[in-house]
């Protein structure tokens, strides 16, 4: 099929940045999303051109490195799917596909598609971890834990970190992302010792880094490509004014 791309273009972080028309006249619609720009970076190579930077790692849905924005949606069109695991069968021929970076005053853009997610990872250096030595692994049943309880962590745990909720959110927020990484802690035994001082740090941490705050839109919820729900986002509320409360206490 033939596609046409408007794809964003931006040498560096100073460089304002445009948009720039490739045709791709014959593209497999069993190619990933990626492939098909494997493909175009080829022809730009070939041309001498410089080619599109995107990243990628694992191209399998697991590591959260991929993602950018197709026609207004992070990670493109398909529910529930990263970009390096959306396929071409899912445009259609003589189809124009706008493709940007992510938008964030957070994620400052590097270059074309790649945007700086280092953002996230001061979140989780201020309490997304559990920092107690545990040993070796104790026998499973010397610490219960509640079946839905231990769900609802590995449902959070999905969480690749992969910054699709803060480009799909209006305030650019970061709540979806870090309610995911305290709800998987705060749900089990071993994440509650820390709580208070997690969710305290993150927050703090989620407001310096420039996220905008959480209005109830729910877009984060939709464009998250492990069905990461909102509900979480409520418990990091709750986990929040618990551990004010408490500090102001103490
Ligand atoms: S909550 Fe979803 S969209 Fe946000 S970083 Fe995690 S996996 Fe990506
Ligand atoms: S490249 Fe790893 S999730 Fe897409």
């Amino acid at each position: 099929m033939r596609l046409t791309l408007e794809i964003w273009r931006q040498k560096d972080a100073t460089d304002p940045g445009r948009f720039v028309r490739y045709d791709l006249p014959e593209v497999n619609h069993h190619m990933s999303f990626l492939e098909m720009l494997d493909v175009l970076n080829q022809q730009l190579i070939g041309k001498g051109e410089e080619p599109v930077a995107f990243d990628s790692d694992c191209r399998e849905g697991i590591c959260g490195m991929c993602g950018f924005v197709i026609d207004g949606t992070p990670h493109g069109p398909q529910r529930n799917t990263t970009v390096c695991q959306l396929h071409m069968r899912h445009f259609k021929d003589g189809d124009t596909l706008v493709i940007e970076p992510f938008r964030a005053r957070a994620f400052p853009v590097i270059k074309d598609l790649i945007v700086d997610r280092s953002a996230f990872d001061r979140i989780i250096q201020a309490g997304g971890f559990i920092s107690v030595n545990t040993g070796s692994a104790p026998e499973a049943n010397t610490l219960l834990v509640p079946l839905h309880n231990s769900e609802k962590a590995m449902d959070a745990a999905a969480c690749i970190g992969c910054g699709g909720c803060v480009a799909a959110c209006p305030n650019a927020s970061a709540m979806l992302f870090v309610s995911a990484k305290v709800s998987q802690f705060a749900l089990l035994p071993q994440g509650r010792p820390e709580a208070a001082r997690r969710a305290l740090g993150m927050v703090r941490a989620m407001d310096a880094c420039g996220f905008g705050n959480c209005s109830n839109h729910r877009e984060c919820e939709k464009a998250c490509p492990k069905e990461i729900a909102i509900v979480n986002i409520a418990r990091l509320n709750r986990e929040y004014v618990k551990a004010s409360f408490a500090s102001h206490e103490s």
